[in-house]
């Protein structure tokens, strides 16, 4: 298929998640030789650009040398256009055959690859523009289309039924940018295939799970989308939820993408309803020197915003291997660090011999981001003469293990896999569903009563009502680490 000439169609490129994800993405591609041999990327937005000024505005974010960034830059082309004039898109159409024409293809055929990166608000017009010439040609047809997917279980229901419509299931790829994360591509791996893991993956030895989000970035400039959704919308419900799936899924029949998918969504089935006092909502304030400023003053922020920038949750999995195991998920902006990570702790040995020591806990730390990591903190004797307990880490830090680490962006590989029709690393629409039967009673129950969220100031850790939740779910704090 890779002689197959690919055109590459960006709908909203002249938007931020183009230009700083999508564009660099496919860059990379390129550098790998891994886009195929004749390949057109063509962005299309409302906005009247020139051609160059495009080319500047998305070159400042490619990575590479100026030989090479010139010569993707080539490949690339923009024409603007309206997103609701169905004339608009045939003109665009006639565009693209017009530099099909130009290339020879091997097979005959000519791919058609559209990533919608796009408001939600124009996602339903822009699929029904898109549908009809652009999308009938004689090779495949493929859309990549972006979170978010709806604001709650109804809205979610009435976009699948109608991008349904329009494209088939097997020719759409819903991004969940995470799935395509090193780490928590490295999940199953370390899951199944280790002997020291796999058979103390359950209740009888893990006391809890967190799965944290941080961000040390407020929404600088986006509040005006984020209000609408708020951090359980943006984060919790799509990218945490999957990786506490990862987690906690049983092991599939095979690798192949619907038998994980399958697991993935009969875990979720499992979940009990998240109660509001297992939940702690935060908004973050400015700084007292008001170097940085707080979630209500960006702009496109109501004064009176509840929405929360900050969420805890407890999730219980009422199956036989989690039936008393919290899963506790956290996320927030405007934190006191960038860190994205999954701490599963380990009960304490029956071990009579240490009983009056208050030791720390085990726990198995995978660090998705910054800096790929996993290690296991244990307990290991003071060396010397001092006969005391010490907390150490067996380390497994990616920098220093994996010589001349390149580590694709996530955005990368999932474009190549939509490239090559795999469904792995895609949200398929049953596991959307569900994710949203999970979220959306308790979403309508913090907008019905008004829940007020706690305020926490820019840069630091957040609620403390939040560390409070950990602890009362059975969260230790190591003492040593
Ligand atoms: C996006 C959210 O899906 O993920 C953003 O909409 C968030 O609010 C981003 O900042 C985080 O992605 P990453 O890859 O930087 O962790």
């Amino acid at each position: 298929d890779y002689r197959t000439p690919l055109t590459v169609v960006i709908l909203g490129a002249s938007g931020d998640l183009a230009k700083k994800k999508t564009y660099p993405a496919l860059f990379s591609l390129y550098l790998r030789s891994l886009l195929p041999e004749n390949t057109i990327i063509y962005g299309y937005a409302r906005s009247h650009i020139e051609l160059d000024d495009f080319k500047k505005r998305i070159g400042s974010y490619l990575k590479g040398s100026e030989e090479k960034k010139k010569a993707f830059l080539d490949l690339c082309h923009y024409h603007s256009g309206l997103y609701d004039d169905k004339s608009a898109y045939d003109e665009f159409d006639k565009l693209i055959r017009k530099e099909e024409a130009k290339i020879q293809s091997p097979t005959s055929k000519y791919n058609r690859l559209f990533y919608m990166a796009i408001p939600p608000s124009i996602f339903i017009e822009v699929s029904k523009g898109i549908h009809g010439s652009l999308i009938e040609n004689n090779g495949w047809s493929r859309v990549i289309v972006e979170k978010p997917f709806g604001r709650d279980l109804e809205s979610s229901r009435v976009l699948v039924s109608e991008l349904g419509r329009l494209f088939k299931e097997k020719d759409l790829f819903r991004i969940d940018h995470y799935l395509g994360k090193e780490m928590v591509q490295n999940l199953m791996v370390l899951r199944f295939s280790n002997a020291v893991f796999e058979p103390l993956w359950s209740k009888s030895h893990i006391s809890n799970i967190t799965i944290t989000f941080k961000e040390d970035i407020g929404t600088e400039g986006r509040g005006g989308y984020f209000d609408q959704f708020g951090i359980i919308r943006d984060v919790m419900q799509n990218h945490l939820l999957q990786v506490l799936s990862l987690v906690a899924m049983e092991p599939p029949l095979s690798l192949n993408a619907d038998d994980i998918t399958n697991e993935k969504v009969r875990l979720l089935r499992c979940i009990q309803p998240i109660k509001l006092d297992e939940v702690v909502l935060g908004q973050y304030i400015g700084t007292q020197d008001g170097k940085q400023e707080g979630y209500l003053d960006d702009k496109g922020v109501p004064n009176d915003s509840k929405t929360p920038t900050y969420a805890a949750a407890v999730f219980h999995v009422n199956n036989p291997r989690w039936r008393g195991t919290p899963f506790i998920l956290k996320c927030g902006k405007a934190l006191d660090e960038r860190k994205t990570e999954i701490r599963i702790q380990f009960k304490r040995p029956d071990n009579f011999l240490f009983q009056d020591e208050d030791i720390s806990r085990n726990e198995l730390v995978m660090r998705i981001q910054p800096g790929e990591a996993v290690y296991l903190k244990l307990l290991t004797k003071k060396p010397g003469l001092d006969n005391s307990i010490e907390q150490t880490e067996l380390d497994l830090s990616y920098r220093n293990r994996f010589e001349n680490l390149d580590l694709p962006d996530a955005y990368e590989r999932l474009i190549l896999d939509s490239i090559k029709g795999d469904h792995n690393l895609f949200v398929r629409d049953d596991e959307l569903d569900v994710a949203w039967q999970i979220f959306t009673p308790l979403l309508k129950q913090i907008e019905s009563l008004g829940c007020i969220p706690e305020k926490y100031v820019f840069g630091s850790r957040g609620p403390k009502s939040a560390d409070e939740l950990s602890k009362k779910f059975g969260y230790v704090r190591s003492t040593g680490y």
